[in-house]
């Protein structure tokens, strides 16, 4: 069956068809050949799309929020305090998960559209002490991307014993994220975003000092979740602890090598062209950018409509074109459109859902000369 809708919300993303032909492939044992090699395949790649020389990945069946949970657990001892760093929605979901394991926390909350500044960052970890950083890396709802370099260099200078936690979601792998270099401690991430492959694997990566803390700790409120029971089988897939997730795990080798084959130099600067291609294109059909101009991510716009355009009837005649947005989320609910730009996404896709784009607004009464929005964004495309 052919999937007709163009899927640009903003994760999953995409899936290229060289992925979906391995998630067809058989399913084969958990402790066979092929599962060794490519989860270990899977678990090198990944050290090399976050610059990790001797840092450990942990691929687990799951999704984005075992990830999360994962980091929280195994690096945060019952007396230690976390500084939670918010830029939207999705640290609130840290802060939940803190809140369920009765972690001690501080939020600190930029406002919506806006990041954290590293200066806010030095003179709260200078009043206070914490044990663990937590940020966001791109914050989903709001398309706003964190400083993190700035925030690992912050953090080395004022309290250099305390971990960083990158909530990298919607960045890992479409955005430089450097754990060996910058001085990061976990890094979580999901297959189904920037990587490009199906949804259903929770990533994080781990630092030697992560991992050593972890092995500090007497005990984690986790089972599951506990990445002690996982290091043997991402050090040797021969060895069982529960049945990982074997044709995803494929499939995600396979994504994970088409990330490397590309070039992470290469990806990473085609995500910057295609996001800033897309938002010229989007501005000029008379949409606006929420994010703030100093912290877009390259990886999904939050977009407001030009005036008279309604969220429900945009996104449902958009859908009847073949291409699928997000709505807002929380605050913005109603009044924006998410659209992703980020994994494996090509330029013929672009083209086409901005052909979409201007029959959608013409559809719903908007003043559009058809063409134009294609023709200023396939013309940056190719730049
Ligand atoms: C930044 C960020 N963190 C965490 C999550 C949660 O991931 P999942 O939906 O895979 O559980 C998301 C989901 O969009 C996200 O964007």
């Amino acid at each position: 069956m052919k999937e007709s809708k163009l899927l640009l919300i903003p994760g999953p993303t995409p899936v290229d068809s060289r992925i979906l032909e391995v998630l067809s492939k058989p399913t084969v044992s958990h402790l066979s050949r092929e599962m060794e090699r490519e989860l270990n395949g899977a678990v090198e790649n990944m050290k090399k799309i976050v610059r990790t020389k001797d840092g450990q990945p942990f691929i687990l069946a799951g999704s984005g929020t075992l990830a999360m949970e994962i980091a929280l657990l195994n690096v945060t001892a019952e007396s230690d305090r976390l500084l939670i760093l918010s830029q939207g929605y999705f640290s609130q979901r840290m802060v939940e998960i803190a809140d369920a394991f009765d972690l001690k926390y501080r939020l600190l909350q930029s406002p919506w559209g806006k990041v954290v500044s590293a200066d806010e960052l030095r003179s709260e970890i200078k009043k206070h002490k914490y044990d663990v950083v937590v940020c966001t890396h791109v914050d989903t709802a709001t398309g706003s991307c964190a400083p993190v370099e700035r925030y690992s260099e912050v953090i080395k200078q004022e309290a250099p014993e305390a971990l960083l936690v990158v909530d990298g979601v919607c960045a890992t792998g479409g955005i430089e994220e450097n754990l060996d270099g910058w001085g990061i401690d976990v890094i979580l991430t999901a297959a189904q975003k920037c990587l490009g492959a199906p949804p259903g694997l929770a990533i994080d990566i781990f630092s030697r000092r992560a991992l050593d803390k972890r092995k500090q700790l007497s005990k984690v409120k986790a089972y599951y979740a506990d990445i002690l029971r996982w290091l043997p089988v991402m050090e040797n897939p021969k060895k069982y602890f529960s049945t990982p997730a074997v044709n995803e795990i494929r499939a995600f080798y396979e994504a994970t090598r088409l990330v490397l084959e590309e070039g992470l130099e290469k990806r990473f600067e085609r995500h910057e062209r295609y996001a800033s291609a897309i938002r010229s294109g989007l501005r000029s059909l008379d949409f606006s950018i929420y994010t703030d101009e100093t912290c877009l991510a390259p990886t999904l716009s939050v977009v407001g409509y030009p005036e008279g355009i309604e969220d429900q009837s945009f996104r449902q005649k958009l859908d009847e074109f073949g291409v699928v947005v997000a709505g807002g989320l929380g605050l913005t609910a109603g009044q924006v459109f998410r659209m992703g730009h980020m994994g494996n996404m090509t330029r013929e896709e672009i083209i086409f859902a901005f052909d979409a784009l201007e029959k959608t607004l013409l559809a719903l009464g908007g003043e559009v000369s058809l063409g134009d929005g294609v023709e200023t964004v396939r013309s940056l495309l190719i730049k």
